[in-house]
């Protein structure tokens, strides 16, 4: 079993799909160990409750660098496996990234490395692409750009808005965000430079 904490900072919509796959029994070899979040009052906060997941919060505002924040969450994760990033909009210093290298799973809202960044669905439809996707990725110092483990393409429709998008492409993040979190907790994954072998 390997022991998986879920960082958030908002609706949690990924973290309820992870607990409806390991209820499912799709996700044999992942134990659901904490949530941990930066923001008070996230949804995912009550979402880890209702699923009986211990949660603590752990406010940026209360430190003065990314460094120190990010020792107090490597101090918060003794014991812990695989890290997902899941809606966790911080961005994390080496402290988090040596601690956990290549064992943190961020969940992106385009096909990388185009539109990295917190505006990822904004931006694809103001580039005029056609199409867009979701990628689920190793984290590395810097934004959005380490290893790609998977990726899913979806159109964008000349009718879609931020929001018509985002909800389509949530639906894929919903199966994605499992998926890739099963193939690391059964040890699939092989980092070969930037390519990230499923074995
Ligand atoms: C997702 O769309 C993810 O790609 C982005 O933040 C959003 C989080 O959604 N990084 P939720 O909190 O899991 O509903």
């Amino acid at each position: 079993m390997k022991r998986v904490a879920v960082l958030v900072s908002g609706r949690g919509s990924n973290l309820a799909a992870v607990i409806a796959a390991r209820d499912r029994g799709t996700l044999p070899d992942t134990e659901l160990a904490c949530v941990v979040s930066n923001v008070a009052d996230a949804g995912a906060l009550a979402i880890a409750a209702s699923a009986g997941i211990s949660s603590t919060v752990i406010r940026h505002q209360d430190f003065r660098t990314r460094a120190t924040f990010d020792a107090a969450l490597v101090e918060r994760l003794h014991g812990i496996d695989y890290v997902l990033l899941a809606g966790f909009m911080r961005l994390l210093s080496p402290v988090m990234v040596g601690a956990f290298k290549n064992r943190i799973l961020n969940v992106h809202p385009s096909l990388l490395p185009a539109f990295p960044g917190a505006h990822a669905v904004r931006d694809a439809i103001a580039y005029g692409a056609k199409l867009t996707g979701v990628s689920v990725h190793f984290v590395d110092e810097g934004t959005d750009t380490g290893p790609v483990i998977l990726q899913r393409s979806l159109a964008i429709e000349d009718t879609d808005t931020e929001e018509s998008l985002h909800a389509r492409i949530q639906k894929i993040e919903h199966q994605l965000v499992p998926e890739t979190l099963a193939l690391a907790c059964a040890g699939r994954l092989r980092v070969d430079g930037r390519r990230v072998r499923v074995g």
